[in-house]
């Protein structure tokens, strides 16, 4: 069969609210039109983040009600512990209440003035975290990777050569580890291929340098692997991603993706001394070792999704929903990072708007346009995210600007997402008349989260 349907049945449903657009202008003026501001309620489908989003399955929920709650080595740990053991072969695995705390512990301890950390591309949180501990963040993405239009297998990939030649220029004393984000979130949710994982060790190793994953979203890379590197096809998604993980000393991971649970995380590491380290900052910022900042039930949760996630029925469905997506964009003339990614569709708004220039935040005027039209949320990833200032106070923005609509694990159908490609049918074809944005107020660090913006005339 050529359709592909969701793989489940639905057995418990939450209402969503219709709004008028009136409601929604009114809406946006008071969330000063910036998305993170606008309440849930207010919200017909919400592409807002696929981080904590997931719907859990009936097996979750019952393992929500087998929660071993003990203080001290519980149960449900001890299930948790197992299942991340066997998934990544690392020896210490410590819980976290979500990815930036397990950022937070290791970049405390392995950060510091004068470190550097190299990364494929840092997500927003990984590069915060680095920078408050002092160290300074840099992406060394493949040329292709900077082409939203280009296509191409592995556009997460590492630039091995930059990365190499960073090291000599820096000197492994000042790298503590490197990282490598898969799917690359802020590069479009591009997969980074088993060969440049293979590479970048190799760098790695001939310097003594080690290696981390960002593993939000290792399960749609490990699928990407087998749809696109040659000696994949035949091999489990369970057995890529062990191999995937067995390049690595560590990893952080925020279940909040492909943990399919809405929250959660842990810092994975071989390393002893590293280990006892950040289970001593553990228990000062999250909590004892065996539960560290989550409950038992959120634990049993997170070790049920994780078995879930690679099950390659869900899989198939996920990246296919992902690129109906892309693919209906591409028809109505909404320029797209192609290919499209696992967990996200990231339209190119200077490409779409080109008559908005980047300080005046062209992907802030979509995001503001599909709320305003049909009640959809989603975020700019350009330079309201990104953007810095020089020492004049001039915007440096990033290369991209871009909107991310991110699909919700097991939330909407095909029906809800054809609703989204009608409304932005219809901005496409008022996209001449849509306007730029100013900042009128922002925080010093993650500004998107907070920033109150100003439509320009
Ligand atoms: C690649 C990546 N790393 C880290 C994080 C941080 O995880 P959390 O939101 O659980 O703190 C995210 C969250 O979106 C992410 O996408």
């Amino acid at each position: 069969m050529k359709t592909i349907i969701e793989p489940f049945r639905i057995k418990s449903v939450e209402p969503i609210r219709f709004t008028t657009l009136a409601e929604r202008e009114q809406v946006l003026h008071q969330a000063s039109y910036n998305p993170f501001l606008i309440h849930a309620t207010d919200v017909l489908i919400d592409l807002l983040t696929d981080s904590g989003t997931s719907a859990m399955s009936s097996s979750q929920w019952a393992g929500i009600m087998d929660g071993d709650e003990s203080y001290a080595g519980s149960r449900s740990f001890f299930r948790f512990e197992r299942v991340v053991r066997e998934l990544t072969g690392l020896k210490h695995i410590i819980p976290t209440h979500q990815g930036r705390a397990a950022e937070k512990i290791l970049f405390s301890i392995v950060g510091g003035a004068g470190k550097r950390i190299p990364n494929n591309t840092h997500f927003d949180t990984t590069r915060a975290n680095v920078e408050f501990s002092g160290a300074e963040a840099f992406d060394f993405l493949n040329a292709l990777g900077k082409q939203p239009a280009a296509k191409g297998d592995f556009k997460g990939n590492m630039d091995v050569e930059a990365l190499e030649v960073f090291i000599k220029e820096n000197g492994r004393e000042r790298i503590p580890l490197c990282m490598i984000t898969v799917t690359n979130n802020s590069g479009g949710g591009q997969p980074v291929s088993m060969r440049n994982i293979r590479d970048v060790k190799a760098v790695c190793a001939k310097y003594g340098i080690p290696l981390f994953l960002d593993a939000c979203r290792f399960a749609e890379n490990a699928y990407f692997i087998k749809l696109r590197e040659p000696g994949y096809a035949d091999k489990s998604v369970r057995t890529i991603a062990r191999e995937m993980f067995s390049y690595v000393d560590g990893c952080t991971m925020s279940a909040k993706k492909d943990a399919l649970v809405n929250i959660g995380g842990f810092l994975a590491v071989n390393d002893d001394t590293l280990a006892q380290n950040a289970r001593n900052l553990l228990i000062v910022t999250e909590g004892f070792p065996t539960y560290g900042g989550l409950a038992g039930r959120d634990l049993e949760a997170i070790a049920q999704g994780l078995d879930e996630v690679l099950e390659e029925d869900y899989l198939r469905y996920r990246i296919r929903s992902v690129a109906y997506l892309g693919e209906k964009f591409t028809a109505i003339g909404i320029p797209i990072v192609q290919p499209p990614g696992g967990h996200a569709i990231y339209i190119d708004a200077k490409q779409l708007l080109p008559h908005i220039p980047a300080h005046e935040y062209p992907g802030q005027a979509v995001v503001c346009e599909l709320y305003r039209l049909g009640g959809i949320r989603c975020v700019e990833i350009g330079s309201v995210m990104f953007g810095k200032y020089a020492s004049d106070g001039k915007l440096i923005s990033p290369p991209m600007e871009l909107v991310r609509l991110a699909i919700p694990r097991r939330v909407y159908t095909q029906s809800h997402i054809d609703y989204v490609v009608e409304v932005s049918e219809e901005l496409v074809s008022k996209r001449d008349r849509l306007r730029g944005y100013r900042i009128v107020e922002e925080a010093p660090m993650l500004r998107h989260f907070t920033a109150k913006f100003e439509p320009l005339g």
